[in-house]
């Protein structure tokens, strides 16, 4: 099969093709990337070269480009992780998510519909069912769960899965939509919770956490959302919705505590800094439908997970001193200067 495979030098779509390119040698992988801040062609160094791998430089909202690879390439199958990600960036300026999180995926679509498609693949994440209470632990988002996304991000997500479903009961295009918790794991840009969390206490730097840390999120290994991707690509049917989750659920200051006791850091580190607007509390997956149709599992508990992941970072310090110079580092100046 031929897979146009989009965000595939971000954190997750990264991990994906590394491991897909590895594992299916008889599959051929195009990866379309515009190389946002988030992109890194650095995580794909083992991969390129191979002959069932292409980088493609290039925005899915770019209708003339994204129609001429379908033209030249003949894809089967389109997974789109081509995304803007990050909640705190959204509430800063929302324009960019709308853009290439809902219209991008708006051409990625037309073009499956002109040039003809197996499967059209949407990553979608849990924060599009908005937010669970901390006191309800009984309560866990369902593929049925009504949509109630609180941020520009997560609404730029639902708009985005509104849209895949209405091409598929429209159009009859033949799509699927997964939609997983929170991801942790190499090669996560450090603005995220746990990649940020690990550098600064790496460095003795204080640790920002939101409101009291008690906001909840479910954890799951980036590898095992990957695998889960590709079931649903290969064996998900049509028109169907998949959540995925491990059951990991921890609050933030559980998390950077773990973090720390693992870096031997004190936790004065941790300084409590003024909450995200909106904030969603809980966040908490019921992944009972790909795992009874689907026969998925996840293979990593958390507590071995952060354990790897911490490692990763540890062991992969050229990957990360690149990113937390320049740039980054305005980024940090601006996000978090009015916060204390
Ligand atoms: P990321 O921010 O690490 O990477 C996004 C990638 O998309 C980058 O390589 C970037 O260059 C690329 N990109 C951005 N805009 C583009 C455009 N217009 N055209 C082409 N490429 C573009 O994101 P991630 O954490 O790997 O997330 C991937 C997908 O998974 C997203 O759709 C996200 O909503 C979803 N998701 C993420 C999580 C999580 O915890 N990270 C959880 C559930 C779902
Ligand atoms: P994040 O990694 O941004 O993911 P999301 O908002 O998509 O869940 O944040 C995870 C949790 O960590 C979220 O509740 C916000 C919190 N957080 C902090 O407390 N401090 C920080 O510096 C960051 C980036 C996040």
């Amino acid at each position: 099969m031929k897979f146009l495979v989009t965000g595939g030098a971000g954190f997750i779509g990264g991990n994906f093709i590394l491991e897909m390119v590895r594992t299916h040698p008889e599959d051929t992988y195009v990866n379309l990337d515009k190389l946002t801040y988030a992109g890194s062609l650095e995580t794909l160094k083992e991969v390129e070269g191979r002959p069932n791998y292409r980088f493609v430089k290039g925005d899915i909202c770019d209708r003339d480009l994204v129609e001429q690879l379908f033209a030249e390439e003949h894809f089967d199958a389109v997974i789109n992780f081509a995304a803007e990600t990050h909640v705190d960036r959204s509430i800063e300026d929302p324009h960019l998510f709308l853009k290439t999180n809902i219209i991008g995926v708006q051409v990625l679509m037309d073009a499956c519909r002109k040039y003809g498609i197996g499967r059209y693949h949407q990553v979608s994440t849990d924060e599009v069912y908005g937010d669970l209470p901390l006191d309800r632990p009984d309560l866990l988002f369902r593929e049925d769960t009504p949509l109630h996304a609180s941020s520009p991000y997560s609404a730029s997500k639902a708009s985005a899965d509104l849209l895949v479903l209405a091409y598929h009961r429209t159009y009859g295009l033949p799509v699927t939509i997964s939609r997983c918790s929170n991801n942790y794991g190499p090669y996560q840009f450090p603005e995220k919770l746990i990649p940020l969390m690990i550098i600064r206490a790496l460095h003795d730097e204080s640790l920002p956490v939101y409101g009291k840390g008690q906001n909840v999120r479910d954890w799951l290994y980036v590898t095992d959302h990957c695998e889960a991707i590709d079931l649903v690509v290969r064996k998900g049917r049509d028109g169907e919705i998949y959540n995925i989750g491990g059951h990991n659920e921890k609050s933030n200051l559980e998390v950077v505590r773990t973090i720390l006791a693992q870096l031997h850091k004190p936790e004065s580190l941790i300084h409590f800094v003024k909450d995200r607007p909106g904030h969603d509390l809980r966040y908490a997956m019921d992944p009972g439908k790909i795992e009874r149709e689907l026969g998925w599992r996840p293979k990593h508990a958390f507590a071995e997970g952060i354990q790897e992941t911490v490692r990763w970072y540890l062991t992969h310090e050229d990957w990360w001193q690149n990113i937390i110079s320049g740039a980054y580092q305005t980024y940090y100046e601006r996000m978090y200067k009015d916060r204390t």
